[in-house]
């Protein structure tokens, strides 16, 4: 059989272990796999590098993507789609393992209907907003990483009686800022499921300075909005390396800055963790799922299973095979109501 490998959208950590599971079982079963580089871009530019079992050793503990990524959408380009129904038909026409977010898993949705490419999908994305699965890969080492940067700012907010603003991504889908910050402890948690106040904010702050607590901690996902801040806060319209057209998001937090300034008397300081969430080694959960999400979309091509994503929805560690129509008809995933009302106390 001939296996292909694309991984496609912002990258995150455990995509190495991905692919490492992929190339590993396949290549035990006798199969020959091949890496298409720089997401749809390799297909439509023929850029393909084939991978053995030695390339995939020594990748698990490693961040980004062996293969490269980017924001390609090839129905966005001149006969984009028919290049890569070549480069399918010639690399790997028993199947296309594709590693992404929701763009990237939409595309491979569109190419398997339209042109027959026979695909498996594979979740990834720090933002988890994939719909059906419990976790996206990548999203469990960003949320680590959020809760380590909060236990640090905690520290020094309590030492120089500050509040301290963390902005986190996850585009219009809060499970960034809220896991990481029920994680890390964070006073204020604000997403874009639910538009804050001003107002509130301050009562909070106020409210725990009257029992004694002389900081505060806010973490704010990207996506978080307001009228009190003008709706939501955009660094550039449309991102020009984004053939998705997505607006490029961030500033939420010296926004909120700017309007507590002057109603609280208390120093504020605003960290953006930025790209800091997306790098880096997958942390233990991030590597077993992405280990598991791999060896099944193999076993998914071997049984001729396509048009479907690897999810791990309701038990993590027994994967499950989902329509990947079902998967872009609910995505983004925002956090659902249930989960929210639980949480009221953060916003
Ligand atoms: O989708 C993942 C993500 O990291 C979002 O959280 C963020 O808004 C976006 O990508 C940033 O995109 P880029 O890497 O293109 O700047």
């Amino acid at each position: 059989m001939f296996y292909g490998i694309v991984t496609g959208g912002g990258d995150s950590p455990a995509i190495n272990a991905a692919i490492r599971a992929i190339v590993r079982k396949s290549t035990e079963q006798g199969n020959q796999v091949m890496g298409f580089k720089n997401g749809w871009a390799g297909m439509v530019e023929n850029e393909i590098t084939p991978l053995v079992r030695e390339d995939a050793s020594g990748i698990l503990p490693t961040g980004g993507s062996i293969l490269g990524s980017s924001r390609t959408d090839p129905f966005a380009r001149k006969d984009g789609p028919k290049k890569v129904k070549v480069a399918y038909q010639e690399r790997c026409p028993d199947g296309l393992i594709v590693i992404g977010g929701d763009d990237t898993l939409g595309v491979a949705h569109k190419l398997h209907r339209r042109l027959d490419i026979k695909v498996v999908g594979i979740p990834q994305t720090i933002d988890n907003d994939v719909a059906l699965t419990t976790f996206s890969i990548g999203a469990l080492t960003a949320m680590n990483e959020i809760m380590s940067s909060l236990d640090k700012l905690h520290s020094t907010a309590t030492t120089h009686h500050r509040v301290m603003i963390l902005e986190v991504m996850g585009r219009d889908a809060g499970w960034l800022a809220l896991m990481g910050g029920l994680a890390g402890g964070a006073d204020i948690i604000l997403v874009p499921e639910r538009k804050f106040k001003i107002s509130e904010i301050k009562r909070r702050i106020q409210r725990r300075k009257n029992v004694g607590k002389r900081f505060s901690i806010i973490t704010v996902a990207e996506g978080a909005t307001s009228p009190d801040i003008g709706g939501k806060v955009v660094q550039e319209e449309v991102e020009k390396d984004d053939e998705f057209e997505h607006a490029r998001l961030g500033g939420v937090g010296d926004r909120i800055h700017e309007q507590l300034k002057d109603k609280l008397n208390m120093p504020i300081r605003v960290t953006r963790l930025a790209y800091l969430q997306r790098g880096g080694s997958p942390t233990f959960l991030d590597r077993v799922l992405a280990t598991l999400y791999g060896e099944k979309a193999v076993e998914l091509c071997n049984q001729n299973n396509f048009d479907k994503i690897t999810a791990a929805h309701p038990d993590l560690l027994n994967i499950k095979a989902v329509d990947l129509q079902k998967v872009v008809d609910n995505s983004p995933r925002c956090i659902p109501d249930s989960l929210l009302k639980t949480k009221e106390p953060f916003w």
